[in-house]
């Protein structure tokens, strides 16, 4: 088959994209609003961009509360989803007042980061503490604004839980990092294969 995504002629029950391009990392995002209300959404356009600076974005559809938080406060986190967390991954998506918080929705315990302000998940075997650069409107090929906010963050810091290193690698089946297909689909990563590239 082939679509033209513009006419949404694909014919089938539900939008392919997600399915196509997938799996998907997912940025577990933790914030701080300024009245401080500690915020968690997961976020599945997401991505690191760049090494050194270590640099990663995520995109939001609409200035949802992660970003409006990011922009007031300059900070945030993005926490390892990982196969045991996809239950509380999952309902830390759930829509509710700015003045509430997904850390009491789901339970989780909020640990203190070491360089900016808004907490990580303690659960998570790993954090990535970053300091805000930009956000902007994404635009489509006519030039028109989108809607769509991408979000770039410098990594300041990064926590790894050391159980999950051997001989000096992190090892991401054991992590089994989560990750988001198409529809209300996830996988995990529990298989992994090394091969050196050419020289
Ligand atoms: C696995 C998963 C991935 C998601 N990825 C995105 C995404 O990339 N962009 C987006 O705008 N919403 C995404 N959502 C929906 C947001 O998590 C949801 O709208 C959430 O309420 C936003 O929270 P906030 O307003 O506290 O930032 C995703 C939901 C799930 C379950």
């Amino acid at each position: 088959m082939f679509y033209e995504p513009a006419r949404r002629n694909h014919g089938l029950p539900h939008n392919p994209l997600k399915a196509i391009v997938a799996p998907r990392p997912i940025g577990w995002i933790s914030t701080l609003s300024e009245d401080g209300v500690a915020n968690l959404a997961p976020y599945s356009f997401f991505n690191l961009v760049s090494e050194g600076p270590d640099i990663v974005m995520f995109s939001s559809d609409g200035q949802k509360h992660s970003v409006t938080n990011i922009m007031a406060t300059g900070a945030f986190v993005c926490n390892l989803a990982t196969r045991s967390l996809m239950e509380a991954v999952n309902l830390s998506s759930k829509p509710i007042p700015a003045d509430e918080s997904e850390f009491e929705l789901t339970g989780l315990t909020a640990a203190p980061s070491r360089l900016v302000k808004p907490p990580r998940v303690a659960a998570s075997p790993c954090a990535l503490e970053c300091v805000w650069i930009e956000t902007i409107d994404l635009r489509d090929r006519h030039g028109e604004n989108t809607g769509r906010l991408i979000t770039f963050g410098e990594v300041v810091g990064v926590h790894i839980d050391d159980d999950y290193i051997e001989n000096g690698l992190v090892r991401t089946e054991k992590l089994q990092s989560l990750a988001r297909g198409g529809y209300f689909d996830y996988s995990w990563v529990d298989n992994v294969r090394s091969l050196p590239r050419p020289t």
